[in-house]
């Protein structure tokens, strides 16, 4: 068995969260003890939270339940393909280097990310089994310009898989941040390939936080997690369903029409619709007052009395102090 194949079996083996001795583990694996604890290690960096007590053996601090490829699928509306990784460095990045092999709508989930990629250059941190990673791929045959605006779209589709998979309302931060009570949810990361005129490749990459560990590295921004609005465990087989199928009919419908079908939906989400806020680009600043969302995607802001509206993936925006 490779190693990777072995780390994913001990996962499943103490998924339950009961304690496992050493011993026992390295006996279903057929490994040693001394390998068992290597493995152990290399999960806890990867963010599973595994404690030992000796004379037990190792434990889950709570029970988990993991992706399935079966599970999953069962649940989906559409016939795209689906792969579910154990850890891989980046799901968008995994995508990148197939695009020749998959069709449109071909999606991957992976438990960890070890390279998880974010906006504007930034680390997506990936712990093990906390969250779901899922990257989609779409190919606009109308090229570049038939993908602008995508990104909103994309935010309103996570909203919609939400409200239907646990009643849950969010709000959207221009373009595509997913907030709950203020802090970030999720993130969206949409990377493009193409030239002017030619088809273009789009890579749909979602990060969603579902059970973050309690230590988890200060990421720069107040950040939240889904079990913080859902009472029940969350069962994130059936959400990524839920993810997919509402991603995927987005997909459709955006390529058909464009954003027009989402503006008003965005706009209802619009968390920072009438707040003081500020643009930052590089070194520039602009600060004003939010004023919603353009027809075409750009973001209206109210500087000295009058509206400009700004566009480009490298614009971040904060509340204004
Ligand atoms: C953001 O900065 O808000 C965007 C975060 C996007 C993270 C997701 S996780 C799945 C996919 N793979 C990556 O490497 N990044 C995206």
């Amino acid at each position: 068995m490779s190693k990777k194949d072995t780390v994913t079996q001990l996962v499943k083996l103490i998924a339950d969260g009961q304690f496992h001795s050493g011993e026992a583990l390295g006996n279903q694996l057929g490994i040693s003890r001394a390998a068992i604890g290597k493995h152990i290690h290399s999960l806890t960096e990867l963010g599973l939270d595994i404690f030992k007590v000796v004379g037990k053996g190792y434990k889950l601090s709570r029970p988990l339940t993991l992706l399935d490829v079966d599970q999953i699928t069962a649940e989906l509306t559409s016939n795209a393909s689906l792969e579910v990784l154990s850890v891989i460095d980046s799901t968008n990045q995994y995508i990148k280097g197939r695009i020749e092999h998959i069709s449109s709508g071909f999606t991957c989930l992976a438990e960890a990310q070890t390279a998880g990629r974010g906006r504007h250059g930034r680390a997506w941190i990936s712990p093990f089994g906390a969250s779901l990673y899922l990257s989609t791929y779409w190919r606009f045959a109308d090229g570049y310009q038939a993908a602008a605006g995508l990104s909103l779209a994309v935010g309103v589709a996570l909203a919609s898989a939400l409200k239907q998979f646990a009643g849950v309302d969010i709000a959207l931060k221009w373009p595509n941040d997913v907030y709950l009570d203020g802090k970030k949810l999720a993130g969206v990361l949409i990377e493009v390939e193409g030239q002017f005129g030619a088809a273009c490749d789009c890579v749909i990459g979602i990060g969603l936080n579902v059970n973050l560990p309690t230590d988890i590295a200060d990421i720069g921004q107040p950040f939240t997690d889904l079990s913080h609005a859902v009472d029940e465990p969350i069962n994130r087989n059936t959400l990524s369903a839920y993810l997919i199928n509402e991603l995927i009919d987005t997909l459709k419908k955006f390529e058909r029409s464009g954003l027009v079908e989402f503006v008003e939906q965005w706009r209802q989400l619009d968390f920072y619709a009438n707040k003081a806020i500020k643009l930052i680009s590089g070194d520039h600043t602009i600060t004003g007052i939010g004023r919603g969302i353009s027809d075409n995607g750009g973001l209206r802001v109210e500087s000295d009395g009058a509206i400009k509206t700004y566009y480009g993936g490298e614009i971040s925006v904060r509340a204004a102090d």
